[in-house]
């Protein structure tokens, strides 16, 4: 690791007259920004949910699209992290796009999409895909690696020459955000940091210090 403080210069600031009414549209451009800037999974989102003892987890997930002003994401519903929004249906997201030196951080309550959505979206994805979709119980404990290649080569014959079907726990969710951090780099370690935040009235925004 290096231990030269990196100046954070690339972008100009980021100033509260710039910024779009509807936080998921503004996200929407900084996504668009960070798949212009070259950056290989623009939509990688880091989801952190909460067990039910109360100990936070965090793993990376795909934003797959905006729904009804919220961020939409697909998944094992049984997966730990399926387990832990079943209990409490409350997360965070965080984007991060080093090519641009911005951060994005939402916070809301997270519903399941439709059964209808889930399934034109896992129609969508490479046959392939959905076979692993199918012969994964995500989160389990598998004992060997042969044991779910085997299982992949079994649902690839069940299924030859037919559609995989829609897993009942595999779909996607939605987290419709109640507060959402744009973060800009820049010098000095005094970034721009500007929260909105859903109140009856609609969205207000707020400075933070960095
Ligand atoms: C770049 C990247 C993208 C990923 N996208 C997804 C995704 O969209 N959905 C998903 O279920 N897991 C995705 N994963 C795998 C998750 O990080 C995680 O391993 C898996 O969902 C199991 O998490 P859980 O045991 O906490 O439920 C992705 C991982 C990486 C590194």
């Amino acid at each position: 690791m290096s231990t030269l403080a990196r100046q954070y210069t690339l972008n100009p600031p980021l100033d509260e007259s710039e910024l779009l009414p509807e936080p998921v549209d503004q996200l929407q451009n900084w996504i668009a920004a960070a798949s212009e800037a070259g950056m290989t999974e623009p939509g990688a989102m880091t989801l952190a949910t909460v067990g039910d003892d109360g100990r936070p987890s965090a793993r990376i997930v795909l934003c797959k699209g905006f729904h009804d002003g919220g961020v939409c994401f697909f998944t094992n519903y049984e997966s730990r992290k399926g387990r832990e929004l079943a209990a409490r249906p409350q997360a965070s997201l965080v984007f991060w796009w080093d090519k641009l030196e911005r951060q994005v951080r939402l916070e809301g309550p997270v519903e399941r999409v439709s059964r209808e959505q889930s399934l034109e979206y896992f129609r969508k994805r490479p046959r392939e895909s959905q076979l692993g979709a199918y012969s994964s119980r995500q989160s389990a404990v598998v004992a060997t690696r042969e044991e779910l290649d085997a299982r992949m080569e079994a649902n690839e014959q069940a299924f030859a020459g037919s559609e995989i079907p829609l897993p009942d726990s595999w779909g996607g969710y939605v987290l419709r955000p109640q507060a959402v951090e744009f973060w800009q780099g820049r010098r000095g370690r005094m970034h721009d940091r500007l929260l909105y935040l859903r109140d009856a009235a609609g969205w207000r925004i707020e400075r933070l210090e960095p």
